[in-house]
């Protein structure tokens, strides 16, 4: 490679006007690039290898981007010899899969999502790149927004559930949080939206499986979280893993150039999933990784993650005109370009830091407010929150002391070192106040053994209450973690039983990567709390939930199916021309040797009735609301306005909490077929007891378009149904019109 007497790094600060914007930055020094330095520009590679090897990789200038590095002190190292000694000067883009929280952990993004709180998503987000650029990265791949309908896909823990609305309103807080005002502040992340797309419908819940997305379900219900995230500014995309109808997403060209750059008119950085380059290979629609590079470059994938087809076949391709340069620099303009916009260029190095954040208390106290949020109460027979009259309780269960579990997938900086679990948070809350006996007879989730059960049973007696933490392991979900089983695993089932079977009163904390299958524990539970993995302070979360110091106000972001059979199971699904009447379900009603047509014709099964355990939106408080006075302002709106709608709260109770006000609209007859319902706007709203307020919404009639016959994004005339209620399954039901 030639190398530049002077770097370009150093050269650029005195050739630069300060009018330059960055474009003329960006073709500025894509003027000066070799063919082999811009190559170069578009390979990513994982730094946790032989540390020189990856230090001569940087001074060839083979690497525009590095992941997983989280020392400042090494990223720096790395740094300098890219602008010193690398022939073009250009500084690398440091890469992590940040993806809820840093050091802190926050919630699994299906718990955050349970929060339906996306200012504090964004405030959490924020917190999460002060920690993250402390560490010298730059760039996060995250928000994850792939719409997970199947509960045994690992990856649904990643996920904000199964709604494209709220999928899109929470992934545009985090690219709000991690990105901040401005890139260029040294505090602030490049976020990536992904996995575009499709992902999340793998087959059977099988990571890295075959969708079948047809394409105005695509349009409708997959797209719009990226397109959300696209509007917001979010700087970069991922591709997915999936093949959807024949083509991998890193080699469609629909998708990443006629869609996403010509539609979407979107400015900024593709890269491809890990190895999802060379993964055209395995998928069967490319010879080897010349073909793979080929394919990927000219569909719009510009940084290649790990594979380095683009790095080795990149100068072949070029020379033999199999690629055109412009496609080549086009790439490379668009990671120049996020570098400029990051400061690279002014300064490369990990921002110096007076008073580390890392695992300050302000970090601390917002991620336990957001924990604190993600927890759905999913029942209570008048036992939580504990009162005066608890004396003793007795704490068991695997859950209950799990500092690594708890914090979940992709918790990658997490230390459990700082996990509060829940034991520890009792402990500190109850002092000697309550006396705590903690058996937590199964070690881990899978443990089997029952040795423990008859000392349990003795102290459950003897207890005023039970507190049983149960779930699943961190590695149970995440990348490659599916289960084709949500049953609780080793003798947690049995253990709980043993417990109801005292008659003590019987408060079961679930911590999981997803919606497990419940239905039994539910039945045998006086009270059920869903905690997802709460992350580093998800005990103390708990512990303030449980003596009621906080007041439980998660609500589901996924439908929680009655057994596995009934997935894909989702609050918004088509109507059908034969549609459950809901008694369907109990085998004993089913006749023996009788005509095949006396069950009726509707669209269920003979053994499980066709609602859900618990449906979206769902979420108990130690409080209760009612809402009333539903109006419509204007019964008659054109594409172009705003329904305005609103709504009286009423905090029922004794006691403040909070309700997510939830706003869904629906038709029944378009051109396509429609979803029942679907959530168009939601509200946090705080009430002291027997407190009123007026909730409003201005929901932009835009909002309710979809793909018309014609596959024509547009909102369609007509009569329309809207309901404001607590959850997807009730509330007040008026009706509008679009008008012509
Ligand atoms: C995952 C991505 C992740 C990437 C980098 C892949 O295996 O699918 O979500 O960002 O690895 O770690």
């Amino acid at each position: 490679m030639k190398k530049l007497i002077t770097p370009l790094l150093i050269a650029l600060p005195l050739l630069m006007s300060a009018q330059q914007t960055v474009d003329e930055r960006v073709e500025e020094i894509l003027g000066r690039m070799t063919i082999e330095d811009k190559i170069g520009q578009l390979n990513q590679m994982d730094g946790r290898r032989d540390i020189e090897k990856v230090k001569q990789e940087v001074r060839e200038g083979t690497l525009g981007s590095i992941m997983n590095i989280v020392d400042p002190a090494v990223t720096d190292e790395l740094q300098r010899i890219a602008v010193e000694e690398s022939p073009s000067g250009i500084p690398i883009l440091f890469a992590r899969d940040v993806v809820h929280g840093f050091n802190t952990v926050l919630p699994i993004p299906l718990g955050m999502a349970a929060s339906w709180d996306d200012a504090l998503i964004e405030t959490t987000a924020r917190n999460t790149a002060i920690e993250a650029t402390e560490k010298g990265i730059r760039w996060a791949f995250a928000p994850m927004m792939d719409i997970a309908r199947d509960a045994r896909w690992g990856r649904i823990a990643e996920s904000f559930g199964e709604d494209t609305y709220m999928a899109g309103r929470l992934a545009v807080a985090v690219v709000k949080g991690y990105q901040g005002e401005s890139l260029t502040d040294p505090m602030s992340m490049a976020a990536c939206a992904k996995h575009f797309v499709g992902y999340g419908d793998a087959e059977g819940g099988r990571d890295y499986n075959t969708t079948s997305i047809p394409p105005r379900t695509l349009r409708d219900v997959y797209l719009p979280p990226f397109k959300a995230c696209v509007d917001a500014g979010c700087a970069s995309i991922m591709t997915s893993f999936n093949d959807n109808d024949g083509l991998p997403s890193t080699g469609n060209r629909w998708l990443l150039t006629e869609l996403l750059r010509d539609q979407w008119r979107f400015k900024g950085l593709v890269v491809s999933d890990w190895g999802s380059v060379a993964g055209l290979i395995p998928h069967g629609v490319a010879r080897d990784k010349r073909d793979a590079a080929q394919q990927c470059i000219v569909a719009g994938c510009d940084m290649d993650m790990s594979s380095r087809s683009y790095l080795l076949h990149m100068k072949d391709l070029i020379e033999k005109g199999e690629v055109d340069v412009a496609v080549l620099d086009a790439a490379v303009r668009r990671v120049l370009k996020l570098k400029v916009e990051l400061g690279l260029f002014d300064n490369p190095y990990a921002r110096k830091v007076e008073k580390s954040e890392i695992y300050s208390d302000s970090v601390l106290d917002a991620a336990c407010r957001l924990a604190e949020e993600s927890v759905v109460m999913l029942k209570n027979e008048s036992v939580l929150p504990l009162g005066e009259n608890v004396r003793r309780i007795l704490v068991a269960g695997p859950m209950a002391d799990a500092p690594y579990d708890q914090m979940g997938t992709w918790a990658l900086d997490g230390d459990k070192k700082h996990t509060v679990t829940p034991i520890m948070a009792l402990r500190e809350l109850c002092g000697d106040k309550v006396e705590i006996e903690y058996i937590p007879a199964l070690t881990h989730p899978r443990d089997k053994s029952t040795a423990e059960f008859k000392a349990l049973a003795k102290a459950a007696r003897k207890a005023d209450v039970v507190l049983a933490f149960v779930g699943e392991e961190q590695m149970m979900s995440g990348e490659a973690h599916s289960l084709s089983s949500l049953d609780l695993q080793g003798a947690q089932r049995q253990m709980l039983e043993e417990l109801a079977a005292v008659g003590t009163p019987l408060v079961t904390v679930f911590m999981a990567g997803r919606p497990m299958t419940i239905a039994p524990q539910v039945e045998i539970s006086d009270a059920i709390l869903y905690a997802w993995h709460p992350g580093t302070m998800g005990g103390k979360a708990l512990a303030n939930i449980i003596f009621g110091h906080v007041n439980p106000s998660g609500k589901l972001p996924v439908t929680f199916p009655r057994n596995v059979g009934q997935i894909p199971i989702y609050y918004n699904h088509k109507h059908t021309s034969h549609r459950a009447k809901g008694t369907e379900g109990n085998l004993d009603n089913i006749p023996r040797e009788a005509p095949q047509s006396v069950m009726g014709h509707t669209s269920s099964y003979l053994d499980v009735a066709p609602s859900p355990l618990f449906h979206f939106g769902y979420g108990l408080s130690y409080t209760t609301f009612e809402v009333s006075d539903l109006v419509i302002e204007n019964k008659e709106v054109t594409a172009d306005g705003n329904i305005k709608v609103s709504v009286m709260l009423k905090n029922t109770g004794s006691r403040e909490g909070t309700e997510v006000v939830q706003l869904y609209t629906g038709r029944k007859t378009a051109s396509v077929t429609q979803p029942l319902k679907e959530l168009k706007d939601f509200k946090r709203v705080t009430l002291a007891a027997g407190e009123s307020c007026k909730v409003e919404f201005e929901v932009p009639v835009s909002r309710l378009a979809f793909h018309n016959r014609d596959m024509v994004p547009a909102v369609e005339p007509g009569n329309y149904t809207l309901t404001v209620g607590t959850d997807s399954q009730s509330g007040l039901r008026t009706y509008f019109q679009i008008m012509n």
